[in-house]
Order: structure tokens, then C-alpha cells, then sequence
């Protein structure tokens, strides 16, 4: 992406400032530095390349220069959002969601808690955390990779979930610009709803699985199998488990895996 082009894609947005670069370690790492130092609400971070990024469980993320978009959005929460800092995520998600289905007419699901699939494969990844002083919030990242085209996808023996791109998926090129336009767009339309019923009905109706076998790795714990029932008001999931119990798990360090047949 360009410079110039990405801010006057950005007009009209409620985008406070943008740091842009070509090449960076990780745009959360910048983003959660910027918060500490002050960003605003709406301060973004983008980079066409990052060296060190991270995704859940410290995993590695690799962003393909022009074939995925990798980016870090700072969000200065409201006192009653700071009540749901556990919903940001999912807010990356339904942002996603909304982008993908408004641009290209896709049905995307959420891997709960917060992938986004297309075909059943990963198409993004979100990170959200929290800077800390103390305990005074400094701000909340929300960071997305999104793969763009089939060069921005990693091979199926070099990842845990098999994952694949928009263009893939859509069957068509994919305008990274107003992809990323909509995908904040998202955000912010989601946001004004945040932890509101229909901010839970918007993630159920897109949650992946339902009525299927998954199992739950939750780390340091035991593993738990059921039916994929939804998610409660809290955006727990709910599952029905072999036992006949109703046992919801909360959003946390966790990993869900569909289990076949
Ligand atoms: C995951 O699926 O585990 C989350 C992946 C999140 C990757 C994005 S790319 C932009 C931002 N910067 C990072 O270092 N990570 C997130």
C-alpha cells in the first residue's frame, strides 16, 4: 500500500492520526507503545510488512507485503465499555464480517472466540490487548491480519488451522484499500453496539460450528467435547457435552477445534 493513498482512504473515517510504515516488528507492539504514550481514540498502525508479528498464544504471524493487510487499531474505551474490555476481539470480528459480506457478498463465520473463516478456512486472525498503567487503561489494540490472496496464505503443514484469502474465497482480486475502509467501517458500526443484544445476535448468527462436536483446549486445563450450542450474554460459549451437562467457557486463553465425524 501506499502512504498517500491509505490516508485519503481513511477520509471520513473517524480516524484521529495514522502511523504508516513500510516495514515494523509488530503494528500491536507500536500501537501498545502509542497508547502508553497517549494515542487517542482512533489512532491507527499500519504496516506493509512486519518482521515480529504476533498472534494469540505468542504465536508467529506472517504478513505478505501486498498479498495480506496487517494493522493495529487503538480505541480509548468509554467508561461503559470498559466493562466489556473481553467483547474487543469478537469487535474485530464482526468488523471483519460485515466487510467481507458488504464488498463481496460472503458468509464469513467466527471461529470463536475470534477468527474469522471463509470455506471453513482462516481468513483472519485478531489480536486485542489492553495497555496498562497500573490501573488506569491506556487504551485498547485491536489487531487484524487479513489474508488478501493466495500468496498471503501459509501451506497447510505450517499452521494449526488451515487457513486461505479473500480473492480465494471471493473468486475475484481484492481492492486492499477499500477492504481495510470497510473493515474499520465495521468496527466502529459494531462498536456503537457493543455488549448490546444485538451485538451478541450479530456474533451468534455468524458463529461457526453451531450444532456441531468441538473440543476446547483451554491452557494448563483439561480439554472439554460437546455440542457447540452458542454464545450466553456474557460471550461465553455454550456447549452441550456428552454428559448431558450445559457447561459455558468464558473467552480466555482458549483453543477450539472442530472435531470431524
Ligand atoms: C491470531 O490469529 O492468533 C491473531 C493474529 C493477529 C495478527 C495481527 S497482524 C496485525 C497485528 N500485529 C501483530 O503483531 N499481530 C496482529
Amino acid at each position: 500500500m501506499e502512504h498517500s493513498t491509505l490516508e485519503n482512504t481513511l477520509i471520513g473515517l473517524p480516524i484521529a492520526r495514522l502511523r504508516f510504515f513500510e516495514t515494523i516488528g509488530s503494528t500491536n507492539d507500536e500501537a501498545l507503545a502509542w497508547a502508553a504514550a497517549g494515542a487517542a481514540d482512533g489512532c491507527l498502525v499500519f504496516a506493509n510488512q512486519q518482521d515480529k508479528g504476533r498472534g494469540r498464544f505468542q504465536r508467529r504471524w506472517i504478513t505478505q507485503p501486498g498479498a495480506s493487510l496487517a494493522f493495529s487499531l487503538i480505541l480509548q474505551p468509554t467508561a461503559p465499555e470498559r466493562e466489556t474490555l473481553g467483547l474487543f476481539s469478537a469487535l474485530g470480528a464482526l468488523g471483519i464480517c460485515q466487510a467481507l459480506e458488504d464488498l463481496y457478498g460472503l458468509h464469513p463465520e467466527i471461529k470463536w472466540p475470534n477468527d474469522v473463516l471463509l470455506n471453513r478456512r482462516k481468513t483472519a486472525g485478531i489480536l486485542a490487548e489492553t495497555a496498562w498503567l497500573g490501573n488506569h487503561l491506556q487504551g485498547v489494540v485491536i489487531g487484524i491480519g487479513l489474508n488478501l490472496s493466495a500468496e498471503g496464505v501459509p501451506p497447510d503443514d505450517e499452521v494449526l488451522y488451515p487457513a486461505t484469502s479473500v480473492a480465494q474465497a471471493a473468486g475475484q482480486t481484492v481492492d486492499a484499500y477499500a477492504l481495510l475502509r470497510a473493515v474499520l467501517q465495521g468496527v466502529f458500526t459494531w462498536r456503537a453496539l457493543l455488549g448490546q443484544d444485538a451485538f451478541f445476535q450479530a456474533w451468534q448468527k455468524r458463529l461457526a460450528f453451531r450444532g456441531e462436536m468441538v473440543r476446547i483446549e483451554e491452557t494448563g486445563g483439561a480439554p472439554v467435547s460437546g455440542t457447540l450450542v452458542g454464545i450466553d450474554s456474557s460471550g461465553a460459549l455454550r456447549l452441550h457435552t456428552s454428559t448431558g451437562e450445559l457447561v459455558n467457557v468464558m473467552v480466555g486463553d482458549v483453543h477450539l477445534r472442530p472435531i470431524d465425524g
